[in-house]
């Protein structure tokens, strides 16, 4: 018989973890993508920056943040950044058309923003949706250094009474030209979203969103982590705080 030891494992049991599924907004949940994907001080291109409020519980001085949106006069399709001179591109489009009616009125919807024709997509409703995904995500991958990351915000709706997965379009679209598919975020809305005139429910009401992130690979090396992780705190003075918690000193970010 040997005498010989097993090895020990490496590593120790912990279920402090960051999660795929998470109930709260985008900034509280976009720290969370930041931290296990992208290293404090890396330069972060944000191609649709709007009001910033992805980068709300993000210390300012984490990152290295470009931002820039369509409103600003840069348009996310041709950015003004040298062939992979960026660590990560963070893409948060309008990510649904108008149905018509009222049913989405208050969410992001493509047509609001595009009312003065500056989509330049003859694609209409879903199809010019996916256009600004596919056509933003060639720019990103040339914005990009090899090994960079590349997060989308992006949400499924039924267009046309047609069942239409946006996240599975767009993992299998930018998939086709390299982007290797590292990780998917759900983010769960608080309370229940309503639609105003409900006549017969046919599909599930959709009270949810992604953060997809994608890598563009060297060569053929994995993934493996970050070695410098932006670290969340959770806690505040030996007491659990809900992910919900304001900005007032309660939700604790640090570098490890
Ligand atoms: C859902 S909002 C982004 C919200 C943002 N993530 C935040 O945290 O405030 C969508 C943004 O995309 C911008 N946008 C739409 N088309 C664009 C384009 N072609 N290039 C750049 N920005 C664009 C809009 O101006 C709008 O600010």
């Amino acid at each position: 018989m040997s005498t010989k030891k097993r090895k020990r494992p490496d590593g120790e049991a912990t279920n402090d973890l960051i999660f795929s599924a998470h109930a709260g907004t985008n900034d509280e949940v976009f720290p969370y993508v930041l931290s296990l994907y992208v290293e404090p001080g890396s330069k972060v291109a944000d191609v649709t920056y709007g009001k910033g409020v992805f980068w709300r519980r993000v210390p300012e001085d984490a990152y290295q943040l470009l931002a820039s949106d369509l409103e600003t006069g840069v348009d996310c399709r041709d950015l003004p950044y040298q062939d992979a001179s960026v660590d990560c591109v963070v893409f948060d489009p309008p990510y649904m058309h108008t149905p018509g009616g009222t049913a989405h009125v208050n969410h992001q919807n493509y047509e609001g923003y595009y009312k003065n024709n500056q989509a330049n997509s003859k694609k209409k409703y879903h199809e010019a949706v996916l256009d600004l995904y596919f056509t933003a995500a060639k720019e990103a991958w040339r914005v990009l250094r090899e090994g960079g990351v590349y997060i989308v915000k992006c949400q499924d709706e039924v267009c046309a009474n047609r069942q239409r997965l946006t996240h599975v379009e767009i993992i299998n679209e930018l998939e086709q030209f390299g982007f290797v598919t590292e990780d998917l975020f759900v983010v769960v809305r608080r309370g229940k979203p309503g639609v105003s005139r409900m006549l017969t429910q046919a599909h599930a009401r959709k009270n949810h969103s992604y953060f997809l992130v994608f890598i563009k690979p060297k060569g053929r090396a994995r993934w493996k982590g970050v070695k410098n992780r932006l670290v969340i705190e959770t806690s505040h003075n030996g007491k659990v705080l809900p992910e919900s918690s304001t900005n007032e000193g309660q939700l604790v970010f640090q570098f490890r």
